[in-house]
């Protein structure tokens, strides 16, 4: 298969088209909060509410005499309980799904250390960080089994990024995040030309957060009132495997997945941390939750049921690449796909006896839901969200030093299909969308068609407008990805610090990743 014939959808009543007309869907406005086709379970589902959260494992760094943080782990198959009862193969990060938590102190270096024993390429991305690009899980950067190079050749050369700068590594690769940056909630994940959306769907990504001093100096909530929370999408086989619909199921060749879902795969379990719907027993306190929406390709918008007693349902504190200047109320969260929203809530604002529901407001049926809390006892609080949290950079209009715009959409083909692409162009390694300058600023416009969560690697952005506006009470701070909806052009303010290289744009709707809906840019 050629690589253009692979990267483009030819049946658009397939695609988009039949998100409109499936009875999931009423009509096309819901289709285009959904954004993906629903993929449905074929076992039977527990009743939401019924399994406890897990804690989430941290990972354990041994420390290295040249100031550095290591830590090793191993990409691996693992049969883990999700469903009660039930076994599902994951492919994890130490076989654990999601991988563990990895922590780093801000300007420690940290050096992940990872060995693939899995049959397919994998490339670890760390998503949020300003890593230098031979660390940052270029897709065609990848760690392979052994062997693989022969089976690559043997399979006609599926992998169509010859010279451009593609590296092979066999088994193990020493990832380095010098984690020159302010404290955030990071994640990593699969980065694999072509196959990002199957590899993670089957458990590769986890959390990665960051601390500094600043942050530890603050009176937030903290220990075991600091929960990250993992929120993710899937569907189950009637074996318990999770259900995903790629054309080969083996990973190898051809990529993609059927007709159908090119829209998106979206499940109808949703698991935090990886269970199903879990509950929470939580003090009348305050927690600061670390909200990661990990979804291949499912939309959020999280509150609250029943509201507090008064006030706002969530204070958010931070944004994806950090705690913001000062809190926000919020009623709800809106959260695309690779979004991260830092959130202080306050549990003794419900009398304790109280379950309150994390709910999803655009969900149907039990994707209503997202997890319970049980307030269950009074208890001593001495956090607080001071009214000023720190004093971020606030870029300005005048220091930008270009214009561009990035066009989101669907495009025809020549021969006919369709085809995700940004600025018309599908995914190629050897071509490069932006040429930017080291330690400047730049405004970028995104357009779409319908929603693109749209991520940089490496540099991060401040949403300075939507539809030609005010961004939303919710675009505040230094972001990675932003949710760019519907005819609702976004403007950026976009920093190029850290280092030089090739690094890439993308949509984090993960089936549209793979669809090429990807650029390189290029920091000089
Ligand atoms: Cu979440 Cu290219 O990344
Ligand atoms: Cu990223
Ligand atoms: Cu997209």
């Amino acid at each position: 298969m050629s690589p253009l014939r692979r990267r483009t959808f030819l049946v658009l009543a397939g695609g988009l088209g039949s998100m409109a007309g499936s009875g999931v869907f009423a009509g096309r406005a819901a289709a285009s909060v959904i954004n993906g086709e629903l993929l449905t379970s074929r076992i039977e589902l527990p009743e939401p509410f019924s399994v406890p959260l897990p804690a989430a494992p941290f990972a354990k760094a041994v420390r290295q005499a040249d100031g550095s943080d290591r830590f090793e782990v191993v990409q691996r198959a693992a049969d883990v309980e999700i469903l009660p009862g039930v076994r599902t193969r994951v492919w994890g990060f130490d076989g654990l799904f999601p991988g563990p938590v990895f922590t780093g102190q801000a300007g420690r270096p940290v050096v992940v250390s990872v060995r693939n024993e899995l049959p397919v390429p994998t490339s670890m991305h760390l998503h949020g960080g300003v890593t230098p690009p031979d660390s940052d899980g270029y897709p065609t950067d990848l760690v392979v089994p052994a062997g693989w190079q022969h089976h690559d050749a043997m399979a006609g050369g599926h992998h169509d990024a010859p010279a451009a700068g593609r590296q092979l590594t066999e088994l193990t690769k020493e990832y380095r995040y010098p984690l020159d940056q302010r404290a955030a909630t990071l994640w990593y994940h699969d980065h694999r030309m072509d196959f990002t959306a199957p590899q993670v769907w089957r458990g590769l990504l986890g959390l990665f957060v960051v601390r500094d001093s600043a942050e530890l100096a603050l009176p937030l909530p903290s220990g075991e009132r600091d929960l990250p929370l993992l929120i993710c999408d899937r569907a189950f086989d009637e074996d318990g495997d999770f259900r995903y619909p790629s054309l080969d199921p083996e990973l190898i060749d051809p990529p993609g997945v059927e007709d159908a879902y090119m829209a998106g795969v979206v499940g109808d379990v949703v698991l935090v941390n990886g269970a199903p719907w879990p509950e929470l027993e939580v003090d009348a306190a305050r927690y600061r939750l670390r909200l990661l929406n990990g979804s291949n390709a499912r939309r959020y918008r999280l509150a609250l049921r029943p509201g507090p007693r008064d006030g706002a349902a969530f204070t958010q504190i931070g944004s994806d690449a950090g705690l913001l200047a000062e809190p926000v109320e919020l009623d709800a969260v809106p959260i695309a796909p690779g979004e991260r929203y830092d959130v202080v809530v306050d549990f003794s604002a419900w009398p304790v006896g109280s379950t309150v529901t994390l709910v999803n407001t655009l969900g149907d049926g039990d994707t209503r839901w997202v997890m319970r809390f049980r307030v269950v006892r009074e208890a001593a609080d001495d956090s607080e969200v001071p009214a000023r949290l720190a004093d971020p950079d606030e870029l300005s209009q005048d220091q930008a030093v270009a214009h561009r715009q990035f066009s989101f959409r669907r495009t025809r083909t020549s021969h006919g299909g369709h085809a995700w692409t940004i600025n018309g162009e599908s995914f190629d390694p050897e071509t490069t969308l932006a040429t930017t300058s080291l330690g400047s600023v730049e405004r970028w416009r995104f357009i779409s068609d319908v929603h693109h969560p749209v991520h940089l690697h490496l540099a991060h952005f401040q949403v300075v407008a939507r539809g030609g506006g005010d961004p939303h009470p919710w675009d505040g701070g230094w972001k990675d990805t932003v949710d760019v909806r519907p005819k609702e052009p976004v403007d950026v303010l976009v920093r190029f610090r850290g280092y030089p290289g090739r690094y890439i744009l993308h949509c984090h709707n993960l089936e549209h990743e793979d669809m090429a809906m990807m650029g390189n840019f290029q920091v000089e």
